[in-house]
């Protein structure tokens, strides 16, 4: 990475603003509850970095968006539980702010002493957060003497507290770097993206191929078999002109999925079997069908048995994968099969010495699910930042950084 880093500063007795990607999953949506963090792994993804920081005599202001508010009234989006669960991973006391700038934030920010930790409110109660306001940028600039970026999972947004913040720490003199989350994610998706070693082999699944037809377009590029399932499947399974019932279509992406299928050749491996069903439930009765026999009054929320062995085949020898996007409907037990399955063969290859990348997102929770996290390369951290990085987009967030 070209990118300095926190080990590149000096960091003694200095204020530093961490950007963090504390946007955890939590217990409840509802302000009225307790509502408790019920994911910590982006917590604790930060912790080498902020520990770091500590260690070497740093004051901490942290900060993070959680969740997508309209405005701070959605109260069930606060950081208080956050720092609940911060506090309890770091050993150490965590303040909170009521704010995200403001005259009671510089206050206190300004009495911050080494090794205290202070985290700002949800980045996103402020309406110049999403704008990149530079007015924005330069109050939370103006609370610390460094910038240190470690939310990989927000690089892609190019916001006042990822982007904006660094360009103004640095137009005050400051340096702005990352921390060593980012520098994990980039140096293990970069390979992915320059460096890949073949056999290359792409998983994609999710619900839709609209969100991901430029990323199956680079990938055709750079991947020497590119496996289809998920969701997406279905569209590719329409535009080959067969029948797929009540599932879910893109309708408007047939053209596209027809064009990839021209570009791609064999290279596009689509399921051969769908399990399938009447309804969307978790308990709805399931049948195994063939991909070209979809019945008019079923949907497929699983790939088959057969189209599992065929993705084995083509990882068969593989050097690289990279994994996005779940197989099926991955939260219902009956229909999470083939993406356990996956997991679990993806970590049978790890151990034969494939290099195995999880990209973030559902693919990241159905691994973690499987209760085989452990077992991979690499998990991302980001869903959308991952994406974006192995599309070849430059992400706003780390292009802001102080270059080596
Ligand atoms: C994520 O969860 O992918 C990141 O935290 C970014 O969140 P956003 O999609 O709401 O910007």
């Amino acid at each position: 990475m070209n990118k300095k880093t926190v080990q590149d500063i000096e960091v003694k007795g200095k204020k530093v603003l961490v950007r963090v990607d504390f946007n955890v999953p939590l217990s409840s949506k509802d302000p009225k509850n307790k509502i408790t963090v019920t994911d910590d792994t982006r917590i604790q993804a930060a912790l080498p970095t902020l520990n770091y920081l500590l260690d070497h005599g740093a004051a901490l202001i942290l900060c993070s968006h959680l969740g997508r508010p309209s405005s701070p009234a959605d109260t069930q989006f606060s950081m208080a539980p956050v720092a609940t669960r911060l506090g309890e991973l770091l050993a150490r006391p965590v303040q909170t702010a009521d704010d995200v700038v403001g005259a009671a934030v510089t206050a206190a920010a300004a009495k911050l002493q080494p090794g205290d930790v202070l985290l700002l409110e949800n980045t996103r109660f402020h309406p110049g957060e999403k704008k990149n306001d530079a007015e924005l940028s330069q109050q939370l600039a103006a609370l610390a003497d460094l910038y240190v970026n470690d939310a990989f999972g927000s690089a892609h947004r190019a916001h006042a507290s990822t982007e904006g913040v660094a360009r103004a720490i640095q137009a005050r003199g400051g340096a702005a770097v990352a921390g060593f989350l980012m520098e994990k994610e980039l140096s293990a998706l970069g390979t992915a993206v320059s460096n890949r070693p073949h056999p290359y082999v792409a998983i994609m699944g999710g619900a839709k191929i609209s969100d991901k037809i430029k990323l199956i377009e680079n990938l055709l590029d750079t991947a020497d078999k590119i496996l289809i399932g998920g969701g997406m499947a279905n569209t590719f399974i329409k535009a080959q002109g067969h029948e797929t019932g009540t599932s879910l279509v893109e309708a408007d992406a047939l053209p596209e999925a027809e064009r990839l299928l021209g570009l791609a050749g064999d290279r596009l491996v689509l399921p051969v079997d769908f399990v399938v069903s009447e309804k969307f439930e978790a308990e709805a009765a399931a049948e195994t069908v063939a991909a070209d026999r979809i019945p008019a009054d079923k949907m497929a929320l699983d790939i088959g048995p057969q189209s599992l062995a065929a993705f084995k085949q083509a990882l068969r020898g593989a050097k690289m994968v990279v994994w996005n996007g779940p197989m099926g409907v991955f939260e219902f037990p009956r229909f999470a099969k083939a993406t356990n399955q996956l997991a679990q063969l993806l970590a049978d290859q790890v151990e034969e010495g494939t290099e195995v990348i999880i990209g973030g997102g559902d693919s990241a929770a159905a691994v973690t699910q499987a209760g085989l996290a452990a077992k991979m390369s690499h998990i991302s951290t980001g869903g959308g930042a991952s994406l974006e990085l192995l599309e070849g987009k430059h992400l706003p967030g780390i292009a802001a950084l102080d270059e080596k």
